[in-house]
Parts: structure tokens; C-alpha cells; sequence
């Protein structure tokens, strides 16, 4: 395999797929076993793009296990692996697509919501802000800019939506679909996690505005944090050098995505499917930014390619 060669999507001949998500292809691999493989595909408006980033999945892959590691002391978590020389054979054979993207993990059961941490206004946050002056029920002060940080992060779960959009839930409801004393536990973790991340990703150059867990139990009963961590897919990532809400500055574009919204917005495209390719210059900035994110993030380089 062309070793820049991006990956648009999995197949293996030796393991069941079980979903195939926007970015990442997910695989059976045993009973207690998944594996969860983040190809090189990004949407931007909804819409993926028929043009792949380079090396993304394995910055993503990358991120999450940097993060999982980091905050095991707040979480236990899914990752079991991400050497494909430490997974079982059936993995084993296919390690020219999946060297570097894969994360071999426990299989769960999915708490069906996703827990979503926000610290900054931005989104559907700022939207809902601006109408009612609060965000998911939560009552916030007046004249708050977009952007801004909230005085305190605030945890705002959603139902896992099949198709389209998650849905907003008050923590009542949540707690009606998974019990009391769960969502008592997913939101204190949630908030736990985000502080610890926001501190130590705004010491390395990087705001998270805001994110979205998700946990499941194992056969154990044991809670566990699950899916990706933390990366610029799951969170909103604003360079802090281009962050400066109410002294002039705009709303910083999102670190990853900002080269291919400025290309697309540039088209006279309508937003919808099929959407436009990338040039080669564009998803090459692209990608130079995604493994800018793991260098800030991690003070380390990703290196060359290892596929
Ligand atoms: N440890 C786990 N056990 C069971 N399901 C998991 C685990 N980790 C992640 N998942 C599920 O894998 C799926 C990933 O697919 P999806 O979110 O559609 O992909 P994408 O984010 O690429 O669009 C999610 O439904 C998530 O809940
Ligand atoms: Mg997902």
C-alpha cells in the first residue's frame, strides 16, 4: 500500500462488520471484543467528502489513546490495544489497513446517550442562548459573547438520535432512561473528564470548547469510558492563539475543519449531497493541521507515515 495512500473505507475478509459511522468502521472480533477502525474519511456540513485526509484516522486513533491513558484516573476505559501485533489473528491478517488507525477494544453496552460536556458558548449552545438565555435548561448570566467561557462547564446530555441529529435532554429524562444513580455517575465523570482535559489542552495551545463521551458496561457490570476521546471529531478544538471572544477577535474557526470550510464556502454549493472534492492542496493543509493537533496536544510528532 502506497504509504500516503488514503483510506476510504475498511473491508475484512475475517471479521463481521457491525456499523459503518461517518468516519469509523466497526468490527466484531469476539464476544467481548470490538474493533473500532477510523478511516481517513471527514464531513464538513454534514456531508462526507468524496476526497479522504491523509493520516487522519491515525491522528484521531492517536488522540484518543493519548487521552484514554491520560485520564485512567478519572475513567476506566474500553481501549484494550492499539498495536495490531498485540491483537488476536483474525485482526492480525489485515494490518495493511489498519496499522496505526485501530483500536482493538471491550465490547459494552452502550448507555443510549450521549454525554456531551460544553465550556465555552458555541453551536447550538450559543443558538439556544441567545432565544432563551440559557443552554439545555441551564440558566446563564446575561450579555455572554460567542465564545465566551461559561462560568462554569455544563453538562447537557442528548438521546443518541438513529438518523440525524441527537436530541437535547434534560438531566430528568436522561435519568428516566438510565436510571438515577447512572446518570448521576455518567455526568459527574463527564464534567471530570472535560476540566481535567480543557486545563491541560489550554496549557498546550488548545481550547476544547466543548465534547461528547460515551460509556457502556462491561460484562462486569463495570462502567466504562468508550468510542474515541477527546478528538477534533467528538469536540470543537480552537487554536488559543486565535481566541479572543469581545476585544474585536471573531469566533475562531475550528482548528481541523477550518481549511476545508474555507475552500467549500468558496463554491457555489448547496450544502447537500453529493458534496464537492478537496484539492490536493487543501486536504494537505488539512492534514499538516490534524498532526499539528496531536504535536500540540502530546509535545510529540505522529512521524512518518507507518502504513
Ligand atoms: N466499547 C464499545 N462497546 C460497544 N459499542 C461501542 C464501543 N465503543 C464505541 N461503540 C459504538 O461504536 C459506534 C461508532 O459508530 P459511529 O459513532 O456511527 O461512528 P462515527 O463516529 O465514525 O460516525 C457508536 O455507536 C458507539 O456507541
Ligand atoms: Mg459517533
Amino acid at each position: 500500500m502506497n504509504a500516503s495512500a488514503p483510506v476510504s473505507q475498511t473491508s475484512l475478509a475475517s471479521l463481521v462488520l457491525v456499523r459503518r459511522g461517518k468516519v469509523r468502521d466497526v468490527y466484531s472480533v469476539d464476544e467481548e471484543h470490538l474493533l473500532i477502525v477510523a478511516t481517513d474519511r471527514i464531513s464538513a456540513f454534514d456531508c462526507i467528502l468524496p476526497t479522504q485526509i491523509s493520516r487522519k484516522g491515525e491522528v484521531l486513533t492517536a488522540i484518543s489513546r493519548f487521552w484514554f491513558e491520560r485520564l485512567a484516573h478519572l475513567a476506566p476505559h474500553h481501549l484494550v490495544t492499539t498495536e495490531i501485533e498485540h491483537m488476536p489473528d483474525s485482526v492480525r491478517g489485515e494490518t495493511a489497513q489498519l496499522r496505526g488507525r485501530s483500536m482493538f477494544v471491550k465490547r459494552t453496552e452502550v448507555f443510549p446517550v450521549e454525554c456531551v460536556v460544553r465550556g465555552y458558548l458555541a453551536g447550538s449552545g450559543w443558538k439556544d442562548y441567545q432565544r432563551t438565555g440559557q443552554i439545555c435548561g441551564h440558566r446563564l448570566p446575561p450579555r455572554l459573547r460567542e465564545a465566551e467561557q461559561l462560568p462554569a462547564p455544563l453538562f447537557t446530555p442528548a438521546t443518541k438520535a438513529a438518523e440525524g441529529h441527537d436530541e437535547n435532554v434534560s438531566e430528568a429524562r436522561m435519568a428516566e432512561i438510565i436510571g438515577a444513580e447512572a446518570a448521576r455517575q455518567l455526568r459527574d465523570t463527564s464534567l471530570a473528564l472535560y476540566r481535567a482535559a480543557e486545563t491541560y489542552a489550554r496549557s498546550r495551545g488548545i481550547i476544547i470548547a466543548d465534547t461528547k463521551f460515551e460509556f457502556g458496561l462491561d460484562r462486569d457490570g463495570r462502567t466504562l469510558l468508550i468510542d474515541e476521546v477527546l478528538t477534533p471529531d467528538s469536540s470543537r478544538f480552537w487554536p488559543l492563539d486565535q481566541y479572543a471572544p469581545g476585544c474585536g477577535g471573531d469566533v475562531p474557526a475550528s482548528f481541523d475543519k477550518q481549511f476545508v470550510r474555507d475552500y467549500l464556502e468558496t463554491l457555489d454549493w448547496n450544502k447537500r449531497p453529493p458534496a464537492p472534492p478537496l484539492p490536493p492542496e487543501v486536504a494537505a493543509a488539512v492534514t499538516a493541521r490534524y498532526l499539528e493537533a496531536y504535536r500540540l496536544l502530546t509535545g510529540k510528532s505522529l512521524g512518518l507515515s507507518v502504513s
